[in-house]
């Protein structure tokens, strides 16, 4: 399903992928690498969420000879010695989801400000025209997110506010230093590997084990959803184009409620759901459908994944991950 293209001459590069243990960002550098790019990754295993679940996706692009990998903690190791290996730097590493970041705010500032903050800095200091390809979030809009980029950022949690800040580090570094940089806003990711904490996850895992799920609010709250496929395409896309000092929607073209997603599960897998409903969490978008005429028109992207087949994937994975559980794996 994930899009994999045939080695390209002549447009490769050497990359510092930030975060490639991640959800994201470990399907990005299976696909750098197949398209013949060199990539140094880096993380630290954050404890978000287990590191086996981190190792294994990390797996198949430590198996790749043109991929390097630094366990490392960007809040605090050494990241000139990486930046001066990169002609690009692919930012994704962060703490992500916004219900922590209430209470876990420390972590919050420090993986999404400071360690973009160090990273920037090292690439002042480096130069040699090194470029950023800076990973934000439809969260910067806050509660309503859906249109162009031109809405004004009112980021409604921690989580928002720190991956903004982060955005303006790099808007600073660029106005001030000439940091040459493209910041891409990924709207609601999903598909193979999805983060256990995220929502349509925990909806599949719930069907599968025959358990109850939670619906915050009243389940008609929207979203635009963007088939992991189409978001590593859209960065690529964004990698190979070359610096464009701006920023970027990246989100599919179709919207789903929470109440019709469930609905496409059971109709996956077969399975019914008992719902019980919650009032509403703090903090969390009412609607988010991304306008994203800028990235089809600067980067000749089109998101290609509908919800349905996206969800097919998901749901496809999540069954072979519990059936490598139930029977002994890690
Ligand atoms: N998943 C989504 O729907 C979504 C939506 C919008 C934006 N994003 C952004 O995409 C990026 C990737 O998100 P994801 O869902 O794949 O998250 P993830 O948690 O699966 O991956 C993030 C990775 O970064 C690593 N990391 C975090 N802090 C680090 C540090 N200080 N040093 C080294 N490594 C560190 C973690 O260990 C993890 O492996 C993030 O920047 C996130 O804000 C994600």
């Amino acid at each position: 399903m994930l899009e994999s293209a045939r080695p390209k001459e002549n447009v490769t590069a050497s990359l510092l992928l930030t975060g490639p243990a991640g959800f994201i960002a470990s399907h990005l550098a299976e696909r750098l690498l197949a398209d013949g790019h060199t990539v140094l990754g880096v993380d630290c295993f954050t404890d978000y969420y287990p590191r086996p679940v981190k190792e294994r996706n990390l797996a198949g692009a430590l198996a790749h000879p043109a991929f390097t990998f630094v366990e490392g903690d960007l809040r605090t190791m050494d990241v000139r010695p990486l930046v001066e290996q990169a002609e690009c730097i692919v930012h994704l590493a962060a703490m992500g989801g916004l219900l922590q970041s209430w209470t876990a705010f420390e972590a919050y500032q420090g993986c999404n400000i400071l360690a973009t903050q160090r990273l920037l800095e090292a690439m002042r200091q480096v130069g040699g025209g090194r470029r950023i390809v800076h990973i934000s979030t439809s969260s910067v809009y806050g509660r309503e997110s859906s249109g162009g980029e031109a809405r004004v950022p009112a980021p409604d949690s921690p989580y928002g506010v720190t991956k903004l800040a982060a955005e303006h580090l790099v808007q600073a570094y660029h106005r001030n230093f000439d940091v040459p940089m493209t910041i891409l806003r990924y709207f609601s990711i999903y598909g193979p590997r999805q983060r256990p904490d995220m929502g349509y996850h925990i909806f599949i895992d719930r069907v599968l084990r025959g358990e109850g799920i939670t619906v915050f609010g009243d389940g008609r709250q929207t979203r635009g959803n963007t088939f992991v496929g189409d978001c590593v395409d859209a960065t690529v896309k964004a990698v190979e184009h070359g610096p464009t000092g701006d920023v970027f929607n990246i989100g599919g073209g179709e919207t789903i409620s929470a109440i019709g997603a469930i609905e496409l599960i059971e109709a996956l897998t077969g399975r019914r759901a008992s719902i019980v409903h919650a009032p509403a969490r703090p903090g969390e978008q009412s609607h988010a459908l991304a306008d994203t005429s800028k990235a089809r028109a600067t980067f000749g992207w089109v998101p290609r994944v509908g919800i349905r087949d996206g969800m097919a994937a998901q749901v496809a994975w999540q069954i072979a991950e519990l059936e490598r559980t139930a029977s002994g794996g890690a």
